[in-house]
């Protein structure tokens, strides 16, 4: 009998580690800079994009249990407070979770149980950082 406990995969490891949320960042600042759907949430953003392309995609890895440089890189720096700033309206709240929703969609993951669970957090984070409920 295998008495040895099931191996448990991470999120992070789940959706392909590094390599898989890679493409799922680049797919979606792909969208962002591609589609006038976006235009708005574009438009907030630094025209260079490679820098957020590096940020996002190891924050991300970082908070689905992969390597934890980017929290290692900015100690103490939280999420919410830093887009406190930013005056992230309802609508471009929206368009950053349809853009995610839609790249996880693009990479073949629509319906990856992680998947719907990240973008459940992230309709819950930008509903929080424009200060409404996006599901209402
Ligand atoms: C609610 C809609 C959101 C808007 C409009 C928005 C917008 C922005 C903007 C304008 C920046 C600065 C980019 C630049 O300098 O070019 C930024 C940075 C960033 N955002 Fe968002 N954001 C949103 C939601 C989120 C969410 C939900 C997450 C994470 C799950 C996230 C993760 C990040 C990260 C990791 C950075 C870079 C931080 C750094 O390394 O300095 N954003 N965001």
């Amino acid at each position: 009998m295998d008495t040895s406990a099931p191996e448990l995969l991470s999120p992070y490891d789940q959706i392909g580690g590094a390599d898989g949320i890679r493409r799922i960042v680049d797919r979606f600042y792909d969208l962002m800079e591609q589609d006038p759907a976006y235009a708005e949430l574009r438009a907030m953003h630094a025209d260079e994009l490679g820098p957020m392309r590096a940020a996002l995609a190891g924050f991300l890895g970082g908070w689905a249990g992969g390597p934890r440089d980017w929290f290692d890189a900015n100690p103490g720096k939280c999420m919410m407070s830093m887009h406190g700033g930013l005056a992230i309206t309802p609508g471009t709240a929206r368009q950053w979770v349809q853009a995610m929703e839609r790249a996880f969609a693009d990479c073949g993951m629509a319906d990856h149980p992680v998947a719907l669970l990240m973008n459940e957090r992230f309709r819950m984070m930008a509903g929080g950082m424009a200060a409404t409920d996006l599901d209402g």
